[in-house]
């Protein structure tokens, strides 16, 4: 019982490291049960409602398709086609689909909406990636790695590059497992405070360990997992000629490597622009898992969605 039956999923940091762990044991039991054709219908009758302020493949593939096989159905809620995108506000929208359907997942710019539309909700409120967070792929990095390196136990990652969302979530799951994970980013880009000291504040209690540099070369130390994201995300496009220059120095390739255990695995959520934040060689070479990890994001959705509506 992992006690988050209609609860939302904002940030991992709301989430007990238990059920955080729990989450990933039913992941992989739901992945052993679809690769062996078993049905899994948990969530006959059930809707999710999904909201895309930006674009996905993933995101969007996982959860229709893991909806999809749990028996339950999808209604898409683009943005701008809800009277939401011509200025209804998101706490009427909260109450009015709360009515109709049983959750709603959300991909979004501003964090604070998510939060509002959670608040005013009377059914959980599953975050998608907002500017400050991505838990749910955060859930599906840490059971790759669990697949790969057989447990979270001792495992020592490096994040390189934008200390933004993805990263943010890195750190709240870390530390919520008792993971090392040293960020490196470029000045300017680093980890947002709050989220650093609440990462710390749960370190404290699980014995993780969470870094944050400015070296690169620093972070890949002994390094088990190796990650990076994007330099510009989506909304900061404007921005992208001067993050080239800002995040040299940042690239994952086979010099910066070298730091890393023998075994190192890479990872990075994608989508992925190689020769900018990674390297073909390494994004492409015996390395990488980061197909593993897009398909993971279905298996541990799926662990979500049943926890949080069966
Ligand atoms: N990693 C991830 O969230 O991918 P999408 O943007 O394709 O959903
Ligand atoms: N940091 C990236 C992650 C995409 C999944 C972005 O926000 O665009």
């Amino acid at each position: 019982e992992l006690n988050i039956k209609g609860k939302d999923l904002l940030t991992l940091a709301d989430y007990s490291s238990e059920t955080i762990e729990g989450l990933l044991d039913l992941a992989i039991q739901l992945k052993n049960a679809h690769l062996s054709g078993e049905e899994t219908p948990f969530l006959k009758g059930k809707i999710l409602g999904l909201i895309f302020d930006k674009p996905s493949t993933r995101t969007r593939v996982s959860f229709e398709a893991g909806m999809l096989q749990l028996g339950g159905q999808v209604i898409h809620l683009n943005g701008q086609e809800l009277q939401l995108g011509r200025g209804e506000p998101v706490s009427d929208t909260a109450k009015v689909l709360s009515h109709y359907i049983d959750a709603v997942m959300i991909r979004t710019f501003s964090h604070k909406k998510v939060e509002e539309l959670a608040e005013h909700a009377t059914i959980p409120i599953i975050n998608g990636l907002t500017d400050l967070y991505h838990p749910c792929q955060a859930l599906a990095d840490l059971l790759t790695v669990i697949e790969v390196k057989g447990s979270l136990n001792g495992i020592k990652m490096a994040y390189i590059g934008d200390g933004n969302n993805v990263a943010h979530s890195l750190m709240i799951a870390a530390a919520k497992t008792g993971m090392k994970l040293a960020v490196a980013s470029p000045k300017g880009y680093e980890p947002n405070a709050v989220v650093l000291s609440k990462a710390q504040e749960f370190a404290k209690q699980t014995g993780a360990e969470i870094i944050v540099t400015n070296s690169p070369s620093e972070a890949v130390v002994d390094a088990d997992v190796i990650y990076t994201d994007v330099w510009t995300s989506m909304g900061q496009e404007a921005e992208n000629e001067q993050r080239l220059k800002d995040f040299e120095g940042y690239q994952v390739n086979e010099e910066l490597v070298k730091g890393a255990k023998d075994d190192f695995m890479f990872l990075h959520c994608l989508p992925a622009h190689r020769e900018e934040e990674v390297t073909a060689a390494i994004i492409d070479g015996k390395h990488s898992y980061v197909f593993q990890q897009a398909g993971n994001r279905l298996h541990a959705q799926k662990a979500l969605l049943v926890e949080i509506l069966k």
